[in-house]
């Protein structure tokens, strides 16, 4: 739109101010806050032009007539795998920025002018506004002006860095990187710990001067300057330690986040087909517990540690000082803790890796059970489960009592090295002070013995991080076997987003399951008109549901072409092509939430009218009204307060919620009663208007009424026609519908399907 078309003739609104340049030009008042908020967002796509990715509007999670704020427009911009930030940038900062790509500068009226130079020494910065031809030079502005009509605040916007990141194996080094991305804040807490060290050799040197000074020459007036010092200390103390654990607790929990956040989105990235392929006991034990884990250690044992380092390069020179023969010992203590735990790594480590094994399995068979239980208890399978869990639970067992024992044992020789480190020394402290002749004075042994304690733990955990460590590198090899798979599409921003008009077309198209003998699809060639409907029929494992698969882009890689308004399917953007198709499965999940919710599912600028619209049309308005809450009536995970055919009606109306032009229903009926069927059937010829529609179902009655149907049997084409013309020329299609209709019409209640007539025949 003409943005200065708008401004003509505005009289309703008042502009906050005008941007005026040097030369007096007024460039831009905004009219409306929807212009604005237009003008706004075309500032940001251009700068994310500008790094190569294309924003849409459907991706900002803002209503239309909303204002987006500076956070939504940061996330709108990340979604598309660039890195962006909201600040508030002083004039100073933004004639003196260094500018590798244009700021979009929002104003206070709700727009947004491209910051695209600056000089500092002139004073001025040039910014170009989308009311400005392209040939139109950008408008030079200077302080005063820009505070008129922008309070500083700025969207900057580049590049990904981390997008490399996203995209990087996840491996310890990416673990490592999450803490190394905090550095700033563990520089703080490492500060603070130095503080924090140098503060608890305070005790020990004190009373080191107690024993050697005031005890021995009775000097009243040091002890008072004693105490006024150990007072100030522990103040100084109690407040730093409360500083370093604030500092602790936040790096931690955002590290937490960060790996969080990483992990869901990498998982929502992998293919459906690996989902299938691999139980979800499986993927949550292997991600889900590993990555807490992982995440324990990170923000448990190992910044514990880190700090525990800094305590030690700042206490390990003051106890050589204060005795060097001592020190040697005590280190030498560490070594051997670290060498015994060296040599106990291999067999540790397959231990570890036996246990998780067994936990995963544990996991498998309990999620499979919660899952299965309606099943398990219809067919009184309880014993047959509880059996498979005793020996799962068996196996994690004695795994993990093994791991344990091995650990154990690690313990058993370290613990009485570590007692040494922190009390042997005493007595060969002790000694060396009677045999020394007064040499080794008993003030500095004490001191030594105060501070040795607080070196010796550090040096024992530090040795034993190695362990640690080995456990989480097991951890991370396990999840980064879920999360290292390839990714359903490379660039999730890539692709064209045509607008649909619903022509669907397969071209020889073949397609293999990974691991199957046999296609799936052979050669199967088809198209579908925009506007019209498709019914296909076929035996179960024909191949229907792979076609519906193939054009929700499920599985890439085929033979032959599939494409929608002759576009190929793999130029598409996937969560475009998602996003416009509409698809009814024989099984549909309904999230925990409000019907109102679960018909909207979370689509930006639909509201409640669009649900009742959609409900309507899917036949399910009555139930919904008849319930006591209607459209706010609350769900469950799973439904249990919706019958299957209620669940089925909703689902179809979160299908048609965003009004699709094309329409997949596979066997969307089957589960439903046979008078409820009617009803949507009834409804599907006021669905299908405007709408290209495929819809595969095993009851011909569904179908008859199709413009098109498509016969699939073992992944071929049989034929494709019109009701009236398969039912002369198919033979196939000819059987069943008289088998159907036979049973129809003898008043049996379960009419036959294909598969029976063509494995009977
Ligand atoms: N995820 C999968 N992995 C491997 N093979 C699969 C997978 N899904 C389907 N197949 C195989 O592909 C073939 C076609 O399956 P498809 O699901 O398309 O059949 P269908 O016609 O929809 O059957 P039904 O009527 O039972 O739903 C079958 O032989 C099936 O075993
Ligand atoms: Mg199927």
């Amino acid at each position: 739109m003409d943005i200065a078309s708008c401004t003509q003739g505005e009289t309703r609104s008042q502009p906050v101010a005008a941007l005026v340049g040097q030369d007096e030009k007024v460039v831009f008042t905004a009219p409306d806050p929807a212009v604005a908020t237009r003008v706004r967002l075309l500032a940001i796509a251009t700068v994310a032009r500008f790094h190569g990715a294309d924003l849409h509007r459907g991706d900002l999670a803002v209503p239309e007539s909303a204002v987006p704020s500076p956070a939504a427009l940061v996330e709108w911009v990340g979604r598309s795998g660039l890195w962006a930030k909201a600040a508030r940038l002083r004039w100073q900062q933004l004639v003196t920025l260094e500018l590798a790509s244009p700021v979009v500068l929002l104003l206070n009226d709700g727009s947004a002018v491209l910051l695209v130079a600056n000089d500092a020494k002139r004073n001025v910065v040039w910014l170009r506004h989308s009311r400005l031809g392209p040939t139109d030079p950008p408008l030079a502005v200077d302080q005063k002006s820009l505070a008129a009509v922008c309070r500083g605040e700025a969207i900057l916007i580049r590049t990904e860095r981390a997008a490399n990141r996203s995209e990087a194996a996840f491996n310890l080094g990416w673990v490592a990187g999450l803490v190394r991305m905090e550095s700033g804040a563990m520089r703080d807490v490492g500060l603070a710990s130095i503080a924090l060290s140098l503060l608890t050799v305070l005790p020990p040197l004190m009373v080191m001067a107690v024993i050697d000074q005031v005890v021995t020459h009775q000097s009243l007036s040091t002890l008072v300057l004693l105490s006024l010092l150990i007072g100030t200390a522990l103040i100084s103390e109690t407040l730093l330690g409360y500083a370093r654990r604030q500092l602790i607790l936040v790096v931690g929990a955002r590290v937490d986040a960060r790996l969080n956040l990483h992990v869901f989105q990498r998982l929502l990235r992998l293919p459906l087909d690996y989902f299938e392929r691999n139980q979800a006991g499986t993927i949550w034990s292997m991600t889900g517990q590993q990555i807490n884990k992982i995440r324990e250690f990170l923000t448990g044992k190992l910044l514990a540690t880190m700090l525990d380092l800094v305590t030690l390069v700042v206490l390990l020179p003051i106890l050589f000082y204060l005795q060097p023969t001592l020190s040697c010992v005590v280190l030498l203590g560490a070594c051997l803790i670290a060498a015994t735990i060296a040599g106990f790594m291999r067999p540790m480590s397959r231990r570890v890796k036996r246990w998780i094994d067994a936990e995963s399995s544990k996991s498998s068979v309990m999620v499979e059970t919660l899952h299965g239980m309606r099943t398990i208890k219809s067919l009184a399978l309880e014993q047959q489960q509880r059996d498979r869990w005793d020996a799962c639970v068996a196996e994690a067992t004695q795994a993990k009592v093994e791991a344990g024992r091995l650990g154990n044992l690690t313990q058993m020789i370290a613990t009485p090295i570590e007692g040494f480190m922190q009390r042997g020394v005493l007595l060969i402290g002790a000694y060396m002070a009677l045999s020394s002749d007064g040499s080794v004075a008993v003030g500095g042994l004490v001191a030594f013995m105060m501070l040795s304690g607080r070196v010796a733990q550090p040096l024992a955990s530090l040795a034993k991080l190695m362990e640690d460590i080995e456990e989480v590198r097991t951890a991370t090899t396990l999840a980064a076997m879920v999360l290292n798979q390839r990714p359903e599409a490379a660039d999730p921003t890539a692709g064209l987003r045509p607008h649909f008009q619903g022509a669907l077309s397969f071209d020889k198209v073949s397609y293999s399951y990974p691991g199957a003998s046999s296609p799936a699809l052979n050669s199967v060639s088809f198209s579908v008109p925009p506007g019209t409907t498709l019914g296909v029929v076929g035996r179960s494992g024909s191949g229907k549901s792979t076609v519906t698969r193939l054009l929700q882009g499920i599985a890439r890689v085929c033979a032959g072409l599939v494409s929608i308004d002759g576009v190929d399917l793999r130029d598409i953007n996937l969560t475009h092509l998602r996003r416009n198709l509409g698809v009814v499965l024989q099984e549909n999940f309904l999230f925990r939430g409000t019907i109102r919710e679960n018909i909207l599912a979370g689509r930006p600028g639909l509201t409640l009218a669009d649900a009742v619209r959609a409900a309507q049309l899917a036949g399910a308005s009555e139930f919904v009204e008849r319930l006591p809450g209607g459209y706010e009536t609350f769900i469950e995970e799973g439904s249990p307060n919706l019958s299957g055919g209620q669940r089925q009606r909703l689902a179809i109306a979160r299908a048609l919620v965003h009004d699709p032009r094309i329409l997949i229903l596979d066997e969307a009926t089957s589960a439903l009663d046979p008078e409820t069927e009617a009803l949507v059937n009834a409804n599907l010829a006021r669905i299908a208007r405007g709408r290209t529609m495929l819809i595969v179902s095993h009851r011909l009655s569904s179908l008859v009424d199709c413009d098109q149907i498509m016969v699939l049997d073992e992944g071929r084409v049989l034929d494709v026609g019109p009701h009236c013309e398969l039912v002369e020329r198919c033979a196939a299609y000819r059987q069943l519908w008289q088998q159907q209709n036979r049973h129809l019409a003898t008043g049996r209640s379960q009419p036959a399907t294909l598969e029976t007539v063509t494995q009977g025949a």
